[in-house]
């Protein structure tokens, strides 16, 4: 699979006799590092002030034009002018042989770093390092002074499908995400447990239970679970539906006529006989049998959950994703609800209202949260309740120093919901290392009326269309060696960096309408209408336009005929353009994003990174040539690129993408 390597992690722990005097600081790993530590004790030594503090100040900056580095001078609460102090750094800071004297900017230092000893650096690390550069094994430790004590440990529940239903714009995102989270974790050191947490159980199991035997097919079955369940579904509902209509007429004729007092008997009776026979109630009393561990029951709808996972799992593999641990809303104990019910009456969280359970959340100093049912009137669990049995199952299943769950924000309450009642029932500290990630979502789908799409279809619409585009340019194309397969990862990585194009969920959440400003342009109101054309495009900050930069980078390799294992001992001294200075201070940031990244928990962070440097590119090939250049020149500038290259995959592979090689 193209997932992680699993020794990127442990390759990238940095040893206790290696470890500097500021908390944090990795040289070893991070070659930026070294240059903090030195700009830090010169401050601490000129100012008279603690390294240390002016070591967590010193930091990586959005553009090259900036400097290397950059201080805000205000944040080391000196008593001072700001402007006045940042000139005062400047006129105090030694001759380096690492950096060039230093320039204020307003109340700002930047400092360049000097190229020379920065080139030897960084491409010597990034071709020797090659997947850990950049990776930083220290972060997730439990004790970073003491790797005894071993990793911490974190579950990301993503993704996150109903059986039987489609596998909507919202799992797609929340896949995208959640993997993506699952490698910034791993990369930065943590036991990552990825887990599914499927809508498997409810009344809609009966529905469609019953379903299967009016409509149903074995044969169908088996061979494409999902499309087949989903369309058992849809025809299933269709009959509710045709149902609902005389049912809601006989109710609104009892109460016109209760309004003007006259007997209503015979039609109740009718109305019960109606009921009776739906399908609805069919549904339920299927379900129940469920819940009552009918065996027979139980068998279908275990198969139909199987069969669901072992096609789910091909599909993720497309994405490059495999989850730990499958589990779903059928398999939290009763047990733990129950032991949560007395948890919530003992603190007098909960409440009866109306023959319900009930916590009234504007009680208990959260008023937004409103009121929240927890056991039905009938007795049975929802949605809720099945979440809290949850998240003690997995506290004490897992030990888990966090828990994320990447959820779409139409959940936003829910997810609150679940926090607080946790937070309430005692497990203040359980609640506390839970984390929603929410993102926005695409509106104007229904499940029911059966318009939207699949996944599987859309990834082979979108590889189609890559096929096609693949075509026009004949010559290129003939040199691909399995160009289905290429237009398939192309068409996969179109939709992934769509996706993750923009930023984040949380801030957009807002308004509905601006949340997707982006993917309302690129979805049609009666399902998927991807804005085909402009995510499959070669041009602009498309998915493609990355797979291309990697490719072309790969092939230059292949011409230039050169021992890829012997470009860490050319010369870089031969390196003294500005491109190839600038390119050099842009891979140096690299292990700089991926700690950023692991604070924003924005792909866009990376994303944004790997643009700027395939653009540097774009504009290097013509002044930094490879072919023609002499010799050593030659293997220099090759060595560059190699390193440029190293780091795109580098990137490409912690958003999930399978870079290519040939294009
Ligand atoms: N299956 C749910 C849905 O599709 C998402 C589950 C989210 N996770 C959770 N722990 N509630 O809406």
């Amino acid at each position: 699979s193209a997932s992680l390597p699993a020794s990127v992690a442990a390759l990238s722990l940095q040893s206790t006799e290696q470890r500097s005097q500021f908390a944090g600081c990795f040289p070893t790993l991070n070659p930026m590092d070294t240059y903090r530590e030195h700009i830090a004790t010169e401050i601490g030594k000129a100012l008279n002030v603690d390294a240390q503090k002016v070591y967590a100040r010193v930091a990586w900056t959005s553009t090259l034009d900036k400097g290397d580095l950059s201080l805000p001078v205000a944040s080391l609460q000196i008593k001072q002018n700001p402007i006045e102090l940042a000139k005062d750094v400047v006129s105090k800071f030694p001759e380096s042989d690492l950096i060039y004297p230093p320039t204020a900017l307003g109340p700002h230092v930047q400092f360049f770093c000097k190229p020379q000893p920065l080139k030897n650096t960084v491409l010597g690390r990034v071709l020797k390092e090659k997947a850990a550069y950049g990776t930083n094994g220290n972060q997730g430790q439990k004790d970073p002074s003491d790797p005894s004590k071993g990793q911490k440990k974190i579950i990301i529940e993503f993704s996150s499908p109903n059986i039987a239903k489609p596998f909507h714009a919202g799992h797609l995102r929340s896949t995208i995400i959640g993997g993506f989270l699952a490698n910034i974790y791993t990369v930065m050191g943590w036991d990552v447990i990825k887990m599914n947490y499927l809508g498997d159980w409810g009344k809609q199991y009966g529905l469609l239970a019953n379903g299967f035997k009016y409509f149903g097919n074995e044969e169908a079955l088996v061979k494409d679970p999902i499309n087949h369940l989903f369309d058992v579904y849809v025809k299933v509902n269709g009959l509710v539906s045709e149902q609902d209509g005389p049912i809601k007429e006989l109710k609104e004729q009892i109460k016109t006529k209760k309004e003007k007092s006259e007997d209503v008997a015979e039609l109740e009776a009718q109305l019960a006989k109606l009921v009776d026979v739906s399908e609805d109630e069919k549904a339920r009393r299927y379900f129940k049998s469920m819940e009552d561990s009918d065996p027979e029951a139980l068998a279908l709808w275990r198969k139909f959950r199987d069969l669901s996972i072992e096609k789910y799992k091909q599909t993720y593999a497309r994405l490059n994703i495999d989850f730990d641990v499958y589990s779903g809303e059928s398999q939290i104990k009763s047990e733990s609800m129950t032991g949560a019910y007395k948890l919530m009456e003992k603190a007098g969280v909960s409440e009866e209202s109306e023959g319900a359970v009930i916590v009234d959340f504007t009680k208990h100093g959260a008023k937004k949260l409103g009121k929240a049912i927890i056991v039905r009137k009938d007795g049975t669990p929802l949605y809720l309740t099945r979440d809290i049995g949850a998240i003690t199952e997995r506290d004490e299943e897992y030990h888990f120093d966090k828990m994320i769950y990447v959820v779409a924000s139409q959940q936003d309450l829910h997810l609150a919901q679940l926090f607080k009642v946790t937070e309430l029932m005692g497990h203040k500290d359980l609640a506390s290392r839970c984390q929603h990630i929410n993102f926005g979502m695409v509106r104007g789908m229904s499940t029911r009326k059966g318009t939207v799409k699949f996944l599987d279809d859309i990834l082979r619409d979108v590889g189609d269309k890559m096929h096609e585009v693949m075509k026009k340019n004949e010559v290129k194309y003939a040199q691909v060696e399995d160009p289905v397969k290429t237009a398939d990862v192309l068409g996969i990585t179109s939709v992934m960096v769509q996706d993750m194009t923009g930023k984040r969920y949380v801030k957009m959440a807002r308004s509905s309408l601006q949340i997707n400003s982006m993917l309302i342009d690129h979805y049609s109101v009666n399902g998927y209408d991807f804005n085909l054309d402009a995510m499959t495009s070669f041009e602009g900050d498309t998915g493609p336009y990355l797979q291309y930069a990697h490719a072309r980078l790969c092939s230059m390799t292949r011409k230039s005929e050169l021992d890829v294992d012997d470009l860490v001992n050319a010369n870089f001294d031969l390196l003294t353009e500005k491109h190839a200075v600038d390119l050099v201070r842009l891979l140096a940031q690299w292990p700089d994003v991926l700690l950023q990244t692991a604070k924003t928990l924005e792909p866009i962070t990376v994303l944004s990174y790997l643009f700027r440097m395939t653009h540097m590119l774009s504009s290097s090939y013509d002044v930094l040539k490879v072919i023609g250049s002499e010799p050593d020149v030659k293997q220099a500038r090759m060595a560059l690129y190699a390193a440029a290259r190293q780091v795109l995959n580098n990137g490409m592979r912690v958003l999930g993408l399978n870079p290519v090689e040939r294009l």
